[in-house]
């Protein structure tokens, strides 16, 4: 598996794994817009050919937001969701970002045990933050000074 930035012919297969992964996908059109995002950080997992997963980011003033994580159905419960995180940390920090927040529905148990084995802890709820279904958001964080 390759772990690579987001490039041109990545925007058709993840928008493809949007529309698998959750009720509100997010369109070519804006996937496109955050290659041309200076605040935006997207990684791949890559298996030859074939997009196994990607996790999306927007930082601001040093604190980042994960906006996007999918791994497509047949490559998960592989490693490659905690590694696109540690990916995507490990990026970051680079850019010296100093921490790392998002939103998961509360009943995404994958999702949430992923993001605590992670390290991520709740800092928060917004009440019916999501739609089709309607569902409070958790906010998650994790500190990435080391
Ligand atoms: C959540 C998701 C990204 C996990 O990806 P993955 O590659 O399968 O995850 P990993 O194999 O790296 O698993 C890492 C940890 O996540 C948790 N986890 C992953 N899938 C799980 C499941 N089905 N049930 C319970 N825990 C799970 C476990 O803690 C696991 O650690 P373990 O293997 O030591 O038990 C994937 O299920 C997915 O794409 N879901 C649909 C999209 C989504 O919900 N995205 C998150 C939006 S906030």
């Amino acid at each position: 598996m390759e772990y690579i930035l987001m490039n041109e012919s990545h925007i058709t297969p993840i928008a493809q794994l949007e529309k698998q992964c959750f009720s509100d996908p997010w369109s070519e059109a804006s996937i496109g817009s955050e290659l041309r995002n200076p605040l935006s950080l997207w990684v791949v997992a890559m298996d030859e050919d074939r997009l196994a997963g990607y996790v999306g980011s927007q930082t601001v003033l040093g604190w980042a937001d994960m906006m996007n994580l999918a791994v497509a159905p047949e490559y998960r419960r592989q490693g490659i969701g905690e590694a696109l995180v540690d990916q995507l940390v490990f990026r970051l920090q680079k850019n010296d970002v100093s921490c790392l927040t998002l939103e998961v529905r509360q009943s995404n148990a994958p999702a949430i045990s992923l993001y605590t084995k992670k390290g991520f802890v709740q800092v928060g709820r917004r009440p019916n933050y999501y739609h089709n279904p309607k569902e409070d958001a958790l906010i998650l964080r994790k500190e990435l000074t080391v």
